[in-house]
């Protein structure tokens, strides 16, 4: 008896205990198995979804103050507290989670220099243009994981960074946002921004999703352009970007593409992203850029985002808006299951979900240092006549551009506040898409600290007389000029205010005179050809002074490279006119893109123009030679290209090789222009010291693309492979024979 009570006893206690661990224990749901593609499990967790649950996926909130005026049955009470509570203050936006399912919120900031939230002080990276510059996707890879490092500490999961459009319109106001005019590089410079905010366990879009490619009229103006030309140009620069660093959300822009609303443009969602290239995240929506509901989630949109914002024209994927669309049958459930899926595979793919954001601390000197770097590798010497630089004069002349103070920023939604605030503040345009911020990073500061032997004199520039009669009495001057640039604004080329009148001026009264640009993009240097010096500088981030004073002593070599070309007058330009340029946006306006793929200096070389300043160019304190090319083609598939570089001189720099290729009939090979970049290579040398490179060639790059069959093709024939230092300096070639090649261009 005594047995079977010992036995009865253990047994319960084995089920008590059991079960107790059971209930500390629930068995993991498939959705959180970590073992499980990331599909399977964002499928799992779809399957375990309420209707609800999925429709509050689909649309996401901004600016709580404005959604409380909503009516209750467009956006129901129960959303608009969870805004109110958890939406990070001044941030872009936010989409509840589903905490009975461990599905986190989405928290969203803005944008591809650091974290932007009014009044957050975080590190900004010099502009995306500018980092495209330094031609080395290991930089823009260094400040992605630097920016998503601060984001992960600010509460942000989601960073809709990744500006991919081609400077098809040197007056883009945006221009400054993205990463230049050629689509490879645009591929790597973008694909490696991606790749650093991706590998911190964050969603990073890639956008503005698609030819996007002027400010004026933004939200209503029509892009038309073939198909070839737009594979073969914006889309390819996207392909590449995707290519390399698979995003897992992409911004659908304002515009129109050939008649449909880029966020519902069936072509551009569904035919060419999903389809063709098969992607698994989602489409999100710039900020209320959405048109409908049906006709938007069929043609590929999957989150309507930013809601209320920005002159929005409909609550359409509002639960209540989506759940009539279903019971008519206008929405198919099956797509609102696709939509959650794609929301979720990202959040689930790149590690949002099993790696929950945490609010902490940051490393604002380490990551001042990291924008620093990347400013370093990127500002471009364009002109340097006489060895002016770097520095040895012994009294020098700083004139302008607030250089006493900070340097500039780029406006609009990339705006970061900087550590330390703005260092001119109140200047014009004070409110969206300014305030225009400069950084407090002083070139003269940083100057006289590693020039303490040198007497520096800083005046402002806004007296010309006075500017001239101080460069007249030092050795050097140094001008800075500068070009705001902000969100929803085309820029004229020429310089602002009286500045090319003062560059003129002290240029006349100082021979030894070097201009500093802080620009968003290319601009026009009228005195350029009198000026011995010009350092190319962008909107140069957070240690932009301390940078440009280490390029001009000579303490850092400069090894940036053009990303754009620099017209020489604005009858160069494809366009002579923007529709719609600098009137207040909402005019429906038409742009047709008659140039095709020929962009930057595709467009040039198609032209026959001479820009003032080539795509690639940039100068050293060094000087660099390089080998006949060396190329291999084992058919289109497999060509590979390469060389050699030697530091011929006797400073230690970075050399950027570049490898563009160019049919022997251009026009026979159905190209947009006589030759494309293919391939390029940075890499630091010590005097004497050369290395070699070789690179596979993205058989897209040979090819045009043939729209009947959805496919890519390359025209037997030679192509002469050309290596050099920048579009116009390719002084080496060597031929290679393809024969005609065709295939798919799905994925
Ligand atoms: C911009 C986007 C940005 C969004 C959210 C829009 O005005 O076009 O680039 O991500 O706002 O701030």
């Amino acid at each position: 008896m005594k047995a079977r009570h010992t036995l009865l006893t253990a047994s319960l206690l084995a089920c008590v205990s059991t079960a107790a661990l059971a209930q500390v224990q629930p068995p993991k749901p498939a959705w959180m198995d970590t073992s499980k593609p990331a599909d399977q499990r964002a499928a799992a967790a779809v399957a375990a979804m309420t209707l609800d649950e999925k429709l509050g996926l689909v649309m996401g909130y901004t600016d709580p103050e404005q959604l409380m005026k909503e009516p209750d049955d467009i956006v129901s009470p129960a959303i608009k507290a969870d805004v109110k509570a958890n939406h990070i203050k001044g941030s872009a936006g936010y989409i509840a989670g589903i905490p009975r399912l461990g599905i986190p919120a989405q928290w969203q900031t803005d944008a591809s220099i650091g974290v932007r939230v009014s009044g957050m002080e975080r590190t900004a990276l010099p502009s995306s243009l500018a980092t495209a510059a330094s031609f080395d996707p290991k930089i823009t890879e260094m400040g992605g994981v630097m920016i998503a490092t601060e984001a992960r500490a600010s509460g942000f999961n989601v960073f809709l960074a990744g500006g991919g459009n081609l400077a098809r319109e040197p007056r883009n106001g945006r221009n400054f946002e993205y990463t230049g005019e050629d689509p490879l590089l645009t591929g790597r410079m973008t694909g490696g921004l991606i790749n650093g905010i991706q590998s911190q366990h964050m969603v990073s879009t890639m956008k503005h999703w698609a030819v996007n490619d002027q400010e004026s009229q933004r939200t209503t103006v029509d892009a038309t352009i073939s198909k070839p030309a737009m594979r073969q140009s914006d889309l390819l620069a996207f392909e590449m970007i995707y290519d390399l660093s698979n995003p897992g959300s992409v911004m659908c822009s304002y515009n129109l593409v050939n008649g449909d609303w880029a966020c519902e443009n069936d072509y551009l969602n569904n035919q060419v992203l999903k389809d063709d290239w098969g992607f698994k995240g989602y489409v999100m929506s710039d900020w209320g850029a959405v048109h409908s509901s049906a006709k938007a989630a069929k043609a590929g949109l999957d989150q309507f985002t930013g809601y209320p914002c920005c002159g929005h024209h409909g609550a359409f994927f509002s639960a209540k808006t989506l759940k009539a669309d279903i019971d008519s049958g206008a929405i198919p459930m099956s797509r609102i299951d696709d939509m959650a899926e794609r929301i979720l595979w990202p959040l689930f793919a790149k590690g949002v979900v099993d790696n929950p954001v945490k609010v902490g601390p940051i490393d604002f000197e380490a990551d001042a240092n990291v924008s620093q770097k990347a400013a370093e590798a990127s500002l471009v010497l364009l002109k340097n006549e006489g060895d002016l630089l770097p520095l040895k004069a012994k009294s020098i002349a700083m004139i302008g551009g607030h250089a006493n103070k900070g340097v500039m920023a780029g406006g609009g939604s990339s705006g970061v506040t900087p550590v330390g605030g703005n260092a001119v503040p109140g200047l014009e345009p004070k409110s969206w898409p300014g305030p225009v911020v400069f950084m407090p990073s002083s070139p003269v500061e940083a100057l006289k600290a590693a020039k303490p032997e040198a007497t520096i004199t800083y005046i402002s520039g806004d007296n010309i007389k006075k500017a001239v009669a101080l460069a007249k009495k030092s050795e050097v001057a140094v001008v800075f000029v500068t070009q705001w640039m902000g969100e929803g604004i085309d820029n004229p080329l020429e310089l602002p205010g009286n500045q090319d009148a003062l560059v003129a001026a002290v240029v006349k009264a100082n021979p030894k005179t070097i201009v500093v640009v802080e620009s968003g993009g290319a601009i026009l240097m009228p005195w350029a050809d009198k000026t011995p010096a010009i350092l190319e500088a962008f909107y140069p981030g957070a240690r932009g002074g301390q940078a440009i004073a280490n390029i001009l002593t000579g303490m850092v070599n400069p090894s940036g490279h053009l990303p754009i070309s620099f017209p020489a007058s604005n009858a160069q330009l494809a366009h002579a006119e923007i529709p719609g340029f600098h009137k207040p946006d909402g005019i429906r306006v038409g742009i047709t893109y008659d140039e095709g793929a020929a962009i930057g200096y595709k467009w040039y070389d198609v032209k026959g123009f001479k820009p003032l300043f080539a795509f690639g160019h940039g100068l050293s304190y060094t000087t660099f030679a390089t080998s006949a090319p060396v190329a291999t083609a084992d058919g289109p598939n497999d060509v590979s290209v390469g060389g050699s570089v030697t530091n011929t001189g006797k400073t230690a720099g970075a050399a950027v090789m570049q490898v563009y290729v160019s049919p022997a009939d251009w026009q026979a090979a159905g190209w947009e222009a006589p030759k494309r970049l293919v391939a390029f290579h940075k890499v630091d040398l010590a005097p004497g010291q050369g290395q070699n490179f070789t690179a596979k060639v993205d058989p897209k790059l040979l090819a045009t693309y043939d729209e009947t069959t959805d496919s890519w093709v390359v025209k037997a024939g030679v192509y002469h492979v050309l290596l050099g230092q920048a579009s116009d300096n390719l002084p080496q070639s060597v031929d290679i024979t393809l024969p005609e090649s065709r295939w798919s261009a799905v994925h």
